[in-house]
């Protein structure tokens, strides 16, 4: 009895849609879990190096967490411990939603090993509540592009794919920043301009999205509520961004706290002159990074091996 869950990374924010809107991108890691005595943890690819094999690992708290919401009287296979695997894809701490990769997989692969006691809402619920915010976990679980909005009960959500093709250039840099620290240069509370100026631009940019009208993503994407702050780790940022809409991307914006950068274009040809040029412009201030294009992830979570 074994399972695999393929699970996208994701983009967080968009810019103005601050711990809300999210999107899930083409680029997988895999967790695998099966029954096992004791426990046993696995992780290769990313992170293989600092990862920890213990309780502490995210995804092993993540299957427990489950494990005891379980109703009583189910007779659950990994009451003796489980084998879980990291295939890690994609990079860590780079703002691509690594974390919620690793909960929501684990989330998936153990409800399903146990008949799928728990629904779509009670898996979004857990896993939100595991990471502190659901902006990430939303599209990794369901795919397209995402509204998460967490109540007391519930994760009250919308999730839609643009009716057009849309390609987005990420720009990694080569070093690690956790959203922690990205989001302790915060302010508490910002200014009533400031919120209105996010407010018309996150509707828009939903709108827009769902529409199919790219024109409007450059307004739409812009933000004032966290990325001038996080300007002050990554000083590059408005060269970057700069970079990128002079060579044509519609949108850009910082990919959740950073310190990725995403860049949407209107299509593959595009979005590989946008990455060029904000590659260009990172390397110029002398910080290493490697881009990658990807397209919008329709399916979030899904299992592609049960044995
Ligand atoms: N929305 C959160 C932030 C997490 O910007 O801090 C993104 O991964």
């Amino acid at each position: 009895m074994t399972v695999t869950v393929q699970v996208p990374a994701t983009t967080a924010n968009l810019g103005s849609g601050f711990d809300a809107i999210g999107a899930a991108l083409s680029w997988h890691s895999f967790v695998t879990l099966e029954p096992a005595e004791g426990l046993v943890v696995e992780v290769v690819g990313e992170g293989a190096d600092k990862i920890p094999r213990s309780e502490s690992n995210i995804a092993v708290c993540a299957v427990k967490t489950l494990l005891k919401e379980l109703p009583e009287g189910i007779a659950e296979p990994l009451h003796s411990g489980f084998r879980l695997v990291l295939d890690n894809r994609f990079p860590l701490t780079r703002g691509l939603g690594s974390s919620a990769a690793a909960r929501v997989g684990a989330l998936v692969a153990a409800n399903h090993l146990l008949g799928e006691p728990f629904s779509v809402q009670q898996l979004l619920k857990l896993a939100a509540d595991l990471e502190g915010h659901a902006d990430n976990v939303v599209p990794a679980l369901l795919g397209g592009v995402t509204v998460a909005v967490p109540t007391e009960s519930e994760v009250v959500w919308l999730r839609f794919m643009p009716p057009s093709e849309i390609r987005i250039a990420l720009l990694v840099p080569e070093f690690a920043l956790e959203t922690e620290k990205a989001r302790s240069v915060l302010p508490s509370s910002v200014s009533r301009t400031d919120a209105v100026f996010n407010i018309g631009r996150a509707a828009l940019l939903v709108g827009a999205l769902a529409t199919g009208q790219f024109d409007r993503l450059k307004v739409a994407m812009q933000d004032k509520l966290h990325q001038p702050y996080r300007q002050s780790l990554m000083p590059w940022l408005p060269r970057v961004f700069e970079a990128a809409m002079d060579a044509g991307a519609l949108g850009v914006h910082l990919s959740g706290a950073g310190p990725t950068v995403a860049a949407w274009c209107v299509d593959e040809k595009s979005a590989e002159t946008v990455a060029q040029a904000m590659w260009q412009s990172l390397k110029a201030v002398g910080v290493n990074g490697f881009w990658r294009i990807v397209s919008l992830d329709p399916d979030g979570a899904k299992i592609v091996h049960r044995g």
